[in-house]
């Protein structure tokens, strides 16, 4: 009897079953709506459809990146290619379904991407992509169908994995393949059809193993599957690892499944930008401008203003509301998020900060981690460390470095200062040069400055120590004790002059 995958909601129910339309490489489902949708009808008596987990093959080593790192964590759009993947996996079945099979620096993915929620498969000696399913044998046995991704494919949509497997569904396959046309095919596997209008597949052909003919045809394997869970299962055992590389190739199940008569078809897709792997430098750096070149274009599309975005760094999971121009040369990483009618203005670099609306960054000025607030100014030449929470309308200038730093409505900070471990009222004027001594080589301490509290330049407070409401302080004091508010407190050396000095000095040797 034919099954049939119901998909919920969300965009990935946009895909048409069996349809030669690609998806579109849009926005992803809202993740939560569309999980909690799921989960409300699998609770419900009358849940249906088969039991659909996805793996995602991510144990290899990458050799052909020269690199320590494990392949999948190296970075494109600013987070590891498997996060990408992973995202995409968990748009079309709860993260719970999702099984990440690692093997080279395991420890090191699942630390990486462990908060996704996913399980994770062991499987620690890699002898290929074939033998990684017969790892996950135990992880699989209990679902239906098993669709299949490639760690390091990272531009993957949940809406071409929904219309890979409808297809799936619909031909009643054993083993659904993704292909794609390529211009530049080399490097890939290539699909062996029954004959050119069929979806049946004979066979894949690694390229090393391909003769000069098989070379020139286009279409590619993906790298993405179907499979029927009991077909892969009762003849996964046969493959072989007769080939250059001496291992067990996933591919090969196209060929061992038609020879016990099971039905094995493609479904090309029309979008094959989708499909590339980063399996080298290069392709990693290449899929990684592609990938921000369509956020700029998103987020053009959504209202922001970007002069020249072929300069700009913004990472996929950054946010920016309407009417916000960046300038040339910007990065923003993480998941930065900026307001409406903003400005980040060139060489600015930000990350994991949150920018409220209408605020300025100036050229040169480094967030990490930090809090800018509705129509605040900052830099030129800033550096906002972690914990730093700039309220509204204040400002940080030239050559300001803050951490850990809170500073009130209004306050500012204009030139050459390190405000660290402090609190910082309202109204409060910091002058230039001021610096807070929060560490004496042990410790860490705060220097509080209370509401409309003036600090005169080149003043170092030594923490701990609370400066209170409306005090002044003296340019150049070393301020060790608390001020009571609205008093004056003045702690440097006293001035000494000494009339007619000049001219009353013995005169210096030689002249
Ligand atoms: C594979 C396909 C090829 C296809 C291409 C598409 C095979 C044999 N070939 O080649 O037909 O055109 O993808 O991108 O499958 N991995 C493991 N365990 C292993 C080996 C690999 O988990 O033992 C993982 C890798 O980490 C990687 C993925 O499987 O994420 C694919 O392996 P890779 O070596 O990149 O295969 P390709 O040579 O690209
Ligand atoms: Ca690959």
């Amino acid at each position: 009897m034919k099954k049939s995958f119901r998909l919920r909601s969300g965009q990935a129910a946009k895909a048409h079953s069996g349809s030669r339309e690609s998806g579109s490489t849009k926005t992803r489902p809202a993740k939560s709506a569309w999980l909690q949708e799921q989960e409300k009808e699998e609770h419900s008596p009358d849940a249906r459809g088969p039991r659909v987990a996805v793996a995602i093959l991510a144990a290899g080593k990458g050799t052909r990146l020269k690199s320590q790192l494990p392949k999948v964590l190296h970075e494109v759009g600013g987070k590891p290619l498997l996060a990408h993947v992973i995202a995409a996996a968990t748009s079309v079945v709860p993260s719970g379904d999702v099984f990440a099979i690692i093997g080279y620096e395991a420890d090191h993915v699942r630390q990486a991407v462990g908060t996704t929620g996913v399980n994770f498969v062991l499987q620690a000696q890699q002898h290929g992509t074939g033998h990684a399913m017969m790892v996950a044998r135990d992880a699989l046995s209990t679902y239906d169908h098993v669709i299949v991704l490639s760690g390091d494919a990272p531009q993957i949509t949940p809406q071409t994995i929904a219309q890979l497997l409808n297809f799936h569904l619909d031909q009643q396959a054993a083993m659904t393949l993704l292909s794609a046309e390529l211009d530049h095919p080399t490097g890939y596997g290539r699909v062996l059809r029954k004959n050119s209008r069929s979806a049946e597949v004979a066979a894949i052909v690694e390229e090393k193993s391909a003769s000069a003919a098989q070379k020139k045809i286009r279409e590619i394997n993906a790298g993405f599957y179907v499979f029927s869970v009991p077909e892969l299962l009762t003849h996964i055992e046969k493959l072989a690892n007769e080939n250059p590389h001496g291992e067990y190739y996933l591919t090969d199940m196209a060929e061992v499944l038609c020879n016990q008569k099971h039905r094995v078809v493609a479904w090309k897709t029309e979008n094959p930008i989708e499909v590339l792997g980063a399996n080298t430098r290069a392709e990693l750096s290449f899929i990684d401008a592609q990938m921000r070149a369509r956020k700029c274009y998103e987020l053009m599309a959504e209202g922001v203003t970007i002069y020249y975005p072929a300069s700009c760094v913004i990472d996929s999971d950054v946010q920016i509301a309407a009417d916000t121009v960046i300038e040339p040369f910007v990065q923003l990483l993480g998941k930065t998020r900026v307001g409406f009618g903003c400005r980040i203005r060139s060489y600015s670099v930000i990350r994991d900060s949150q920018i409220g609306n209408g605020a300025l960054i100036n050229p040169g000025s480094i967030l990490n981690e930090s809090r800018v607030a509705t129509g605040a100014i900052i830099g030129p030449y800033s550096h906002l460390r972690p914990g730093s929470d700039i309220g509204e309308g204040a400002h940080i200038g030239n050559f300001v470095e803050t951490k850990k730093a809170r500073l009130g409505k209004g306050s500012k900070a204009n030139h050459l200062t390190y405000l660290g471990d402090a609190e910082i009222g309202a109204g409060v004027n910091v002058g230039a040069g001021t610096i807070t001594c929060n560490y004496d080589g042990a410790h860490k301490y705060t220097t509080v400055i209370e509401d409309r509290a003036f600090i005169g330049s080149d003043t170092t407070l030594v923490a701990p120590v609370r400066v209170g409401k409306s005090a002044y302080i003296g340019a150049a004091s070393c301020i060790t004790e608390d001020v009571p508010e609205e008093s004056l407190a003045i702690a440097r050396a006293k001035q000494v002059v000494k009339e007619g000095w000049v001219k009353n000095r013995s005169a210096p040797k030689g002249k």
